[in-house]
Formats: C-alpha cells, sequence, structure tokens
C-alpha cells in the first residue's frame, strides 16, 4: 500500500513509517517540522515538508490508500496555557485532513489519541468504554477528533481507528543502525528526563551545563504505594506493531477505539530504580511539588485489542529504558 504519514518526522510517527517500510509498504511523510526533525524521518520514505491543512490535499490526491494521522500538538501543560492552538491544530487541521481525505477518496485512517481523553479515571485498568473526561485542552481536542471519527465512519463510511496511547517510552533501532527516539523540546517526559540526569552524571560536560542535574520528583503524598504516582509505560516498537495491525482491521462504516498500554502500573521512583540499574549510575534526584494536572494512578486494559487483533505489549519497562539509553549514548556520540 501507499501510506501517508501525518507527523513523520516525530517521535511515534518515526518509528511506525520505519515499520511500514519494514513491513514492504510505500511511506510519504508529511510533516510541518513544529516539533518533528527531518532527521526523524526513515530512510526509504518519501518527504513533504508542510501542514495538514495546506498539503495534505496534494498529497492525497497524488495516490494514497490510508492515512496515519499523528500531527499534532502534545504537550498537556502548554495546551492549557495556550487552549486556541490546541483547537486549532488537533481538532481544526484534522477536520481538513478528513475533508481533503472525503474529496481524494481515500477512506482510511489511524489515528493517534491518548489516555489524556480520560482525564482522572474512576478506575484502574481504564477500559474504553469508560467514561471519557479530558481535564486539558490537549485531551479534550484529542477526544474530539475521536469523536469526528465516529461522526465519518457513520455519515461517510470512513474506516477508521483511534489508538489510545498511555505512556509512551524506548528507542528504535530503524534500518541503518539508526535509532529513532523521543525529542522534545521542552522535554517534559520522565524517562527522557532522567536518562538527560544519567548523562550529566556520566560525567559528560556538555550535559552538565545546560542545568539537567538532579530529577525533579513531581509529588510523593498520592494514594499510591510509595505515594509517586504510577503510569503505564509501552515500548514505541510495541505501540507501532499495533498500528500496522490496525490498518489492517480499517472496515468501511467502522470507527474503533482501542487502549495501548501493558497493563502494569510502575512508580515514578520505580522507574527511576530501573533507570538507575540499566545505565549503572547513581542518578540524583528530590522530591519536588505535584505538577498540575497529573493523574495518581494511569493504567490500561488493552484486553480489547488483544481480543480483536491478537495485539500485546511484548517489551518491558526495562528493555524500554536500555533502548532509550542506547539511543541517548549513540546521540551523545
Ligand atoms: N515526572 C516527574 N519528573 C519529571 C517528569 C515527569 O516526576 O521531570 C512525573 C510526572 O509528574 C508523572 C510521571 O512522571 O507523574 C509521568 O510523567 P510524563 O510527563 O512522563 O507522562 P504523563 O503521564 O504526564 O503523560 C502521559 C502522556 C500524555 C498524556 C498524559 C495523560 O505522555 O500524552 O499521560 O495524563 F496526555
Amino acid at each position: 500500500m501507499r501510506l501517508l504519514v501525518t507527523g513523520g518526522a516525530g517521535y511515534v510517527g518515526s518509528v511506525v513509517a520505519a515499520q511500514l517500510l519494514e513491513a514492504g509498504h510505500e511511506v510519504v511523510v508529511l510533516d510541518d517540522e513544529s516539533t518533528g526533525h527531518a532527521d526523524g524521518v526513515p530512510a526509504g520514505a518519501d518527504y513533504v515538508r508542510g501542514t495538514i491543512r495546506d498539503d495534505a490535499a496534494n498529497v492525497l490526491a497524488e495516490g494514497i490508500d490510508a492515512v496515519l494521522h499523528f500531527a499534532a500538538k502534545s504537550l498537556v501543560g502548554e495546551s492549557v496555557a495556550k487552549p486556541g492552538l490546541y483547537w486549532s491544530h488537533n481538532l481544526g487541521g484534522t477536520l481538513a485532513l478528513l475533508e481533503a481525505m472525503r474529496r481524494t477518496g481515500v477512506g482510511s485512517i489511524v489515528f493517534s489519541s491518548t489516555a489524556a481523553v480520560y482525564g482522572e479515571p474512576e478506575r484502574v485498568p481504564v477500559e474504553e468504554t469508560d467514561p471519557a473526561r479530558p481535564t486539558s485542552p490537549y485531551g479534550a481536542s484529542k477526544l474530539a477528533v475521536d469523536e469526528t471519527l465516529h461522526e465519518y465512519a457513520n455519515l461517510n463510511g470512513l474506516a477508521a481507528v483511534s489508538l489510545r496511547y498511555f505512556n509512551v517510552a524506548g528507542a528504535y533501532r530503524s534500518a541503518g543502525d539508526r535509532w529513532l527516539s523521543e525529542r522534545h523540546s521542552p522535554e517534559t517526559h520522565l524517562i527522557p528526563n532522567v536518562l538527560a540526569i544519567a548523562l550529566a552524571a556520566s560525567g559528560d560536560p556538555a550535559v552538565a551545563a545546560s542545568g539537567k542535574t538532579e530529577l525533579k520528583i513531581f509529588g510523593d503524598d498520592y494514594p499510591t504505594p510509595d505515594g509517586t504516582c504510577v503510569r503505564d509505560y509501552i515500548h514505541v516498537a510495541d505501540l507501532a506493531r499495533a498500528h500496522l495491525l490496525a490498518l489492517g482491521a480499517c472496515t468501511p462504516g467502522e470507527h474503533r477505539v482501542y487502549n495501548l498500554g501493558n497493563g502494569t502500573g510502575f512508580s515514578n521512583r520505580e522507574v527511576l530504580t530501573v533507570c538507575r540499574e540499566v545505565t549503572g549510575l547513581d542518578i540524583p534526584a528530590r522530591t519536588a511539588p505535584r505538577r498540575d494536572g497529573d493523574p495518581a494512578v494511569l493504567v490500561a486494559s488493552s484486553a480489547h485489542i488483544h481480543q480483536d487483533l491478537g495485539w500485546k505489549a511484548e517489551l518491558d519497562l526495562r528493555s524500554m529504558v536500555a533502548d532509550a539509553w542506547s539511543a541517548v549514548c549513540a546521540a551523545a556520540g
């Protein structure tokens, strides 16, 4: 198949693009490089630098069988500060894409949704049918897209699958031995922050000078066994594999929604311990005040996608940290 991957220069999009190429598909990446990196686009993909709003229609018109849609703004804190930006990019951009798909007769889409649609869940593990009550414009904008896909499936016969990711981590070694990894700016996620501090602790003077020398653990008074937040981590390679299965399951007139996680929770302190073990470094850390909007516990039930598509996470937290650390070390030379 010839596939359009929007946001394919970003973290998850680039890994999915790499796996699609490895599976023998043709891939066109469309990315505006607002948060992605051109050097993240896997070798073998065609690359168009542009926006979904202005440029998707032209790419689709050249002949595309299906779309995998990652292009989005994805920082919870930024979304609270700039909600308009999130509604405009995430919902507005996707509406433009869906209309372009309708006009060009491209009928299938796999969408990068998020656990943030659930907000503060009433129970864990979270199932897809549990109430979606997002607590940030980021989560709300992604939920709005999920709902829009449902409408397009019902009214226009679109084939759509929304994949709701829990905490994605790890890195993927693509063809040519290149690591595709998380490179956000600013970086807000736990594991990349811990590993940046580990690199500083390993004595890299450039990193030590950047000021990230001690991990702040946001809150230790949550109702969890060690007081720190608990999250469900999923390896980006496992996550990407689910997209290929979802693509094969696209059915006209159907919108499916699947959670993607490991089904096991790790506290922030447990993550730090695994990072210390994998790197062999004594990574400095201290407790800091809670970060606004963090739910205490987020753990996915992925029973639904297991049942329907046979998908199951295979890689554990240790391999996520080990791969992310290999990518960090490779980038640092
Ligand atoms: N954390 C720290 N120190 C840091 C960074 C993070 O203690 O330097 C903590 C956070 O407070 C949280 C945990 O580590 O308790 C995980 O935080 P991340 O930022 O890595 O991930 P989130 O759980 O906040 O984010 C995930 C997804 C988002 C989604 C969100 C929904 O990455 O896309 O869950 O709550 F929106």
